[in-house]
């Protein structure tokens, strides 16, 4: 639908002229000019030309991606799977530092491409290249990398393209921060019937293990009409679900014009004629109110799943962590959202090997996760971030210690997941058909509310559709089910 849009906006652009100074005028000019650069190298190869986006990360950067997608295929790019491509981007993570260690390892192999492959444009975004030492790197050791840029301007993509075609120069724009929000560019959603939606950008929180505060910048939250108009034009154009992206949703809305709480955006999102699930993420649970939990138990979109960091279950190491919430009081807050929800599935993160961390305080987590029950926990070794406060901490763990604790939290997470996911076994319960399943093509796979896949015979055409499965076996994380057909009031079981 926007696509008819864009077009018309493209088609009045004289490229002529110089570039408008205002956004997102100034992008759509610059889409125009490299649809044209684009065409120009294509005619030469005498070939399409395609280009690969690769992922790491979180939702926040999936998103992301998706708004990359978009604006190359704009331009002119095919998608390509494989990174031997005219354009390959990498939207980097750093959370842990394997992440960065990746990156690394796989530039390696696009220099060899590009080597064959002269013309081939490298590119390199997201929270990795917000970090100084990092550009620095990459600008001494990886000259073979065309474009760098971070998390800030990534509405500014189709410039920076631009600006890469016309020189022969690394082009590096990294910004500290901002307080701009673009509105209205493309993007290209991965799947037809859900999409990620931000409702917000950056954190204030400061936890003293996150890198991302220093990242992804101040909280920012994006206008409440912005968002709906988005749900609404998503929801036009075949969208079922959203999932609410922030670093922390909980707080959304506190730095508007006309300040609103999240639990009021959700009453807005709910009002949403077609829209049928509502998911969001991640909430912290410091800023966790009861007008959320009031939310969740009377809305019929919100779906049946809350994603609660717990980090750790040290009321001492989470002080340190600077996590503003004790165990009590994750334990009383998980109490009252059951007692409000009392189905809802609880999934959590959680760090192991924080500096400091004993036998003693590793067993207050393991007391949180028997007490919680959660439906799936990530676990994470602790990951030393440079220029974080706990970076500097001179009691870190030994990473013998640090391994085996993790072992054990894995081995108690997953023993109670399974026991968890069996609760809805025999019931019927509807279920978001997602695709034709990876291993056997003449299966479905959909999702619960709840978040957990479920397998079973169906014929393609129920993709984005909300069907109703009877869940006959819990096989350990995932079900297979029948579908169930309701006809003159009877249900029918499905072979
Ligand atoms: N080391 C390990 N895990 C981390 N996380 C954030 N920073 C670190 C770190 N330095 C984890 C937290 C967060 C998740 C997205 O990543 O658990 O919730
Ligand atoms: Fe990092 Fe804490 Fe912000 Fe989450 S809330 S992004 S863990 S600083």
């Amino acid at each position: 639908m926007y696509k008819n849009n864009i077009e018309e906006i493209l088609d009045e652009i004289d490229l002529d002229t110089t570039p408008p100074l205002e956004e997102p005028m100034r992008q759509y000019y610059f889409l125009k000019k490299a649809r044209k650069m684009v065409s120009e190298q294509s005619r030469k190869l005498g070939r399409p030309l395609c280009a690969s986006v690769q992922t790491f990360g979180c939702q926040m950067n999936a998103r992301d991606s998706e708004k990359l997608i978009g604006i190359l295929h704009e331009i002119g790019y095919q998608q390509s799977e494989s990174e031997n491509a005219d354009f390959v981007i990498y939207n980097t993570c750093t959370v842990r530092e394997n992440a960065n260690q990746r990156v690394y390892g796989r530039l390696g192999v696009l220099n060899n491409y590009k080597k064959k492959n002269p013309h081939m444009m490298i590119a390199l975004c997201g929270c990795m290249m917000q970090e100084p030492e990092v550009v620095e790197k990459l600008k001494k050791s990886y000259r073979f990398v065309d474009l760098i840029f971070g998390t800030h301007n990534i509405y500014k993509f189709a410039e920076l393209i631009v600006n890469r075609f016309e020189s022969n120069h690394q082009i590096i724009d990294i910004w500290k921060d901002t307080n701009q929000i673009v509105e209205d560019l493309p993007s290209e959603r991965k799947y037809a019937f859900k999409s990620g939606v931000n409702i917000m950008f950056g954190c204030n929180n400061f936890c003293s293990y996150c890198i991302v505060p220093y990242v992804r910048g101040r909280e920012r939250s994006r206008n409440p009409k912005d968002i709906i108009r988005e749900i609404e034009k998503l929801v036009a154009d075949g969208v079922v679900e959203v999932m609410l992206l922030g670093q922390n949703v909980n707080s959304y809305g506190k730095n508007l014009d006309e300040p609103m709480t999240f639990a009021q955006l959700l009453r807005e999102v709910e009002k949403i004629e077609g829209l049928e699930r509502i998911r969001f993420m991640t909430s912290h649970p410091k800023d966790l109110s009861d007008e959320l939990i009031e939310v969740m138990r009377d809305s019929k979109k919100i779906c049946n799943h809350l994603h609660l960091p717990l980090q750790s279950g040290s009321s001492r190491i989470l002080k340190i962590m600077n996590r503003k919430y004790t165990k009590e009081q994750y334990l009383e807050l998980v109490e009252k959202i059951r007692a409000a929800v009392p189905d809802i599935s609880i999934t959590t993160d959680i760090i192991v090997g924080f500096p400091g961390e004993t036998e003693e305080d590793f067993e207050e987590t393991l007391d949180v996760v028997r007490k919680v029950r959660y439906d799936s926990a990530f676990t994470f070794i602790y990951s030393k971030r440079t220029g974080t406060p706990a970076a500097k901490m001179d009691n870190q763990v030994p990473e013998e210690v640090v391994k085996k604790r993790f072992d054990r939290l894995l081995a108690e997470v997953q023993q109670i997941s399974k026991e968890q996911a069996k609760k809805v076994e025999g019931q019927v319960l509807p279920v978001l058909v997602e695709e034709i399943n990876e291993q056997d093509p003449s299966l479905l796979t959909g999702r619960l509310t709840n978040n957990l896949l479920v397998h079973f015979k169906g014929e393609k055409e129920l993709i984005g559709t909300i069907v109703d499965v009877h869940l006959k076996e819990c096989k350990g994380f995932y079900y297979m089910g029948e579908i169930c057909e309701r006809q003159e009031g009877k249900e029918l079981w499905h072979n």
